[in-house]
Parts: structure tokens; C-alpha cells; sequence
């Protein structure tokens, strides 16, 4: 396994999931994140941007963050308040600082389409996309700038659905928000995993680890009060919570955590029932070529340690930094 820590850029629309996701991506030491766009999905583009800035503030990541879309391309903006609280982070994002100490005061910086397109065009390698909201932003990027393809690695994102969704029995959220967006990035021609609910629904994180995780300084605590009100809609359906996109980043440097079928994949933009469906053609019958990774297995005990051993590595930093 090669020491060099893997060139990323990550769009989110935090969103509890997405906190967690970010602690993954800061915490576990294989990758260089190289910016953070945000995007209006599980809240209003407004609370996105600023979660986004918080809870990295919080984990002491420094990285640029750059708002982008405050609504998909061609709909209104669907959000998820029943899964993600009001402004986005559950209950530590109802406080002012969100309950974690931290003064985030607002920075107007570029916009997501300046931070993508500039990253894209001048990292001297190539960089892999871990976009997990709604695709709004990276669909304006290829439509604007079409030159950037050819700088990406690879699209690791969490959307899409090869069985039930989740936003309707069709579609998943993040692909249903926007899917005159997610068919543009998937009609692209970028190589792209896609990390759906098929694997997301057994990514679950159990009450117990919760609690173990609580245990783990101030980090854990905010990451299980995160998790427990994540439960309060989960705990309907599953016996623990999906982390959805914490999976997508796990997937970008331990790929094989996830198994996955190489096959064509669609989306509607059209159907009543059916609209923002990822179409997945497993037996070939279309005769479209195979565009994308599907996956459809996970080892969840590997992927749940890769979460405790980032929360541990931030909690070591965090508590350094409050000794400087
Ligand atoms: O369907 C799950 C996805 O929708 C996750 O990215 C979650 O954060 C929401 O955006
Ligand atoms: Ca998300």
C-alpha cells in the first residue's frame, strides 16, 4: 500500500452523515483533502456552507471551504429536516456555535465552482470526487468548465439505489433532489462508484458502538449526539444507523471494503413514479455501456473500526490543540 495520501475533493450537503463523513476524511490520515464545496440537500444551502464550516472548525481540519448551489438545477430544493434536524446537525446544530465551543464567523470565499474547476485544472495529479449530496455542483462544473473530466481520477459518491430508495420507493435522496444533475455526471464518461443505499443499509453503526464511541473525548461525544438523533428516524427501520457517506470516503482508500458489479447504470428525469431512479442494467440488456462500480457488499466491523480509529486520531489532535 502506497504512503501517499490520495489527492480529494469532497461536496457535501451536512447534514449528520456528512459530519461523519468529513471525521472519516480528516481522521484517518490517507488522504489530502484539498477542498470542501457545499451544497443545499439535507438543509438550505445557507446551513450546509455553514455546518460545513463549523463541525470542520471543530475537528481542526483547515481547509477551504466554498459554497456552491442553494438549489438543484432545474427544481425546487427538496431537504430532510425529519433526518437531519431543522439546520442540519441534529441538536448541536440548533446552538449558535452548534455546541462545540467553536465561533465560526462567516467568510464569503469563492464559490464551489471556482474551487472545483481551479483544484481540478491545477493539482498536478489527478483527483477522485467524493461528492455526497446532491450532484448540483459537480453537473454545473462539467457543463461550465467540460475540461475538468480529464483531471478526475475517479467519482466515488453516495446516491442511488440499485434496489429501494429511500426519498420515494425509486429513488435515493441525494440522486432524487437533483436528477437532471446526477444524469449529467452519470452520463460523463468519468469513472464513478457508486456507494448506494444497497451497501449504505448494511453500513449500520449499533447503540453500543454509539456508546463506545461516546467515550471517546469530545470528538465521540459530538459524533454518538450526532448518531442519537440520527436514531430518532432510523430506529424505526434498522436496528442501528446507516452512514451513508462515511462509507463513500471509506471506499475511496480501502476500495475493496466494499465488492461491486461493473454495469450501466441511468437515471430518470422523467418518470411519475420513478423519477431520480439510478437504472441498473446488472444483465446487459440494454446494450449501454457498463459506466460505473455498483456496490453491493461491505464489511461493516472493517468499516466501523475505520470510524473509531479517525474519531481517536482527532480526539489525540483536538486535545493537543487545547494544550497550545
Ligand atoms: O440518502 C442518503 C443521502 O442523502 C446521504 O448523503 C444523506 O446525507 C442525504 O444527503
Ligand atoms: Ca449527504
Amino acid at each position: 500500500m502506497s504512503d501517499a495520501k490520495i489527492p480529494v475533493l469532497i461536496d457535501c450537503d451536512p447534514g449528520i452523515d456528512d459530519a461523519v463523513a468529513l471525521t472519516l476524511a480528516f481522521g484517518c490520515g490517507r488522504l489530502d483533502v484539498l477542498g470542501v464545496a457545499t451544497v443545499a440537500g439535507n438543509t438550505t444551502g445557507e446551513n450546509t456552507y455553514r455546518n460545513a464550516r463549523k463541525f470542520l472548525s471543530f475537528i481542526g481540519a483547515e481547509v477551504e471551504v466554498a459554497r456552491g448551489a442553494d438549489k438543484p438545477m432545474l427544481r425546487p430544493l427538496v431537504t430532510a429536516p425529519d433526518v437531519h434536524g431543522k439546520t442540519g446537525l441534529g441538536a448541536i446544530g440548533e446552538t449558535e456555535d452548534g455546541g462545540t465551543g467553536n465561533d465560526v464567523t462567516d467568510t464569503a470565499g469563492r464559490s464551489a465552482l471556482d474551487l472545483i474547476t481551479e483544484i481540478l485544472l491545477n493539482h498536478p495529479t489527478k483527483v477522485t470526487l467524493i461528492p455526497v449530496g446532491p450532484l448540483t455542483n459537480i453537473a454545473i462544473a462539467f457543463l461550465a468548465r467540460p475540461e475538468i473530466k480529464d483531471r478526475i481520477e475517479k467519482i466515488v459518491l453516495m446516491g442511488g439505489a440499485a434496489l429501494e430508495g429511500n426519498r420515494t420507493p425509486a429513488a435515493e435522496f441525494n440522486i432524487y433532489v437533483d436528477p437532471e444533475a446526477a444524469r449529467v455526471v452519470f452520463d460523463s464518461g468519468v469513472p464513478i462508484t457508486m456507494i448506494g443505499l444497497d451497501v449504505t443499509h448494511q453500513a449500520l453503526i449499533y447503540p453500543d458502538e454509539i456508546e463506545a464511541l461516546r467515550k471517546l473525548g469530545l470528538v465521540g461525544r459530538i459524533v454518538a449526539e450526532l448518531m442519537d438523533f440520527y436514531g430518532h428516524h432510523y430506529r424505526k427501520r434498522f436496528e442501528g444507523n446507516p452512514i451513508h457517506d462515511a462509507l463513500a470516503v471509506a471506499a475511496v482508500f480501502e476500495p475493496d471494503i466494499v465488492s461491486t458489479r461493473h454495469v450501466n447504470v441511468c437515471v430518470e428525469t422523467s418518470g411519475e413514479f420513478t423519477l431520480g431512479r439510478t437504472v441498473v442494467d446488472f444483465r446487459g440488456v440494454t446494450g449501454r455501456e457498463p459506466n460505473c462500480d455498483v456496490a453491493l457488499g461491505v464489511d461493516r466491523e472493517r468499516f466501523i473500526n475505520l470510524i473509531f480509529a479517525a474519531v481517536q486520531n482527532l480526539e489525540r489532535r483536538r486535545e493537543v490543540r487545547s494544550r497550545e
